[in-house]
């Protein structure tokens, strides 16, 4: 999730979100709310932190395998990324595939991807590259323009897609089968199921970056809706839980807590919280059966020496 969702930039829907936040009981509110400009930099910081393994691990993994990844992707795809940001991870992969037709990095941020687009166009002449800025979350079309007679590739990064419900995911999913065809590809990013010991630092580092990643959203809320949440006193804290397993991040109340919007005044008592945020983390084979309803067969999978994050190969099922 690089950036922010169009829905996302709104104060009228942020207010909304807030509103049914406060009356839902588990007093949850999207994650796409993180990604104004102050969170989208302290994500970027996130990445970089020791216990923060996800993303380097990833690139590892991409930096590793990447004759044999590329082999077993094909020639003459046509690669469309999923919030692509700054496509930084996927120029090694564009370079060490066989013929690519093209490239479409999907991503929400109109600046950012036209940003990213002529970039990619110095460093790889002559491939295409048809910027899309779309919210991937929603169903989106391809444009119309583009190299015929292509397979085509999805890349999806990041283990994004473990921020999303396992019915979200499954719709996503279905929604990539049908906009990419039956002759289709996908690689994938997905984080594993691991000790708390080491999940928990990663969402609850010595640093506070991701303490502060969190409570911005309630300086978001303050500063967009003009409120006066006390933010200091609300506490950090990142939960381990199973069934299915995940990560879930909260801000805590440490006291009785008075929020007034709207005309209305909704209470937080303190230990109650508000659920910011669900990082779904998987097996591969409980991935691959997620995958399976939805139209994908895993076909090769590659993973760290630790077994922390695998990226997967996916091809199209036929006759969905
Ligand atoms: C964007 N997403 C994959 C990150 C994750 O690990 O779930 C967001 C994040 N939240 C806290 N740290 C990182």
């Amino acid at each position: 999730m690089s950036t922010t969702n169009p829905e996302a930039n709104n104060a009228a829907d942020l207010k909304q979100a807030l509103l049914e936040a406060l009356i839902r009981p588990d007093h949850r509110i999207s994650p796409v709310w993180f990604y104004d400009h102050r969170g989208s930099a302290l994500f970027e910081d996130i990445t970089q932190l020791p216990s923060y393994y996800p993303t380097r691990t990833e690139t590892s993994i991409l930096d590793d395998n990447l004759e044999a990844i590329a082999k077993a992707i094909g020639n003459n795809r046509l690669v469309v990324e999923l919030g692509s940001g700054s496509s930084r991870k996927t120029v090694p992969l564009l370079k060490a595939l066989d013929q690519p037709a093209g490239y479409v990095p999907v991503d929400i941020s109109a600046d950012y991807l036209h940003q990213a687009a002529d970039d990619l166009s110095q460093q790889l002449p002559g491939l295409p590259v048809i910027p899309l800025v779309a919210d991937f979350t929603t169903p989106f079309a391809l444009p119309q323009t583009l190299p015929a007679h292509s397979n085509r590739l999805g890349f999806f990064p990041g283990s994004t897609i473990g921020n999303l419900t396992a019915p979200e995911a499954q719709s996503l999913l279905k929604h990539c089968h049908r906009v990419l065809g039956d002759d289709a590809a996908f690689l994938i990013g997905v984080d594993l199921d691991k000790s708390p010991e080491v999940l928990i630092p990663a969402y609850d580092d010595p640093e506070g970056v991701t303490a502060e990643f969190n409570r911005n959203l309630l300086v978001r809320i303050n500063r967009e809706l003009g409120l006066d949440i006390d933010v200091q006193a609300f506490a950090h804290e990142a939960r381990y839980l199973t069934d299915p397993a995940r990560i879930e991040m909260h801000l805590v109340a440490t006291t009785d807590q008075t929020i007034n919007i709207a005309g209305q005044t909704h209470t937080l008592a303190a230990g109650e919280s508000f659920h910011t945020e669900t990082s779904h983390k998987y097996t591969i084979e409980g991935f691959a059966q997620l995958a399976q309803q939805a139209g994908w067969q895993l076909t090769q999978h590659w993973c760290d020496a630790q077994n922390r994050f695998a990226v997967l190969l996916l091809k199209a099922a036929k006759n969905q």
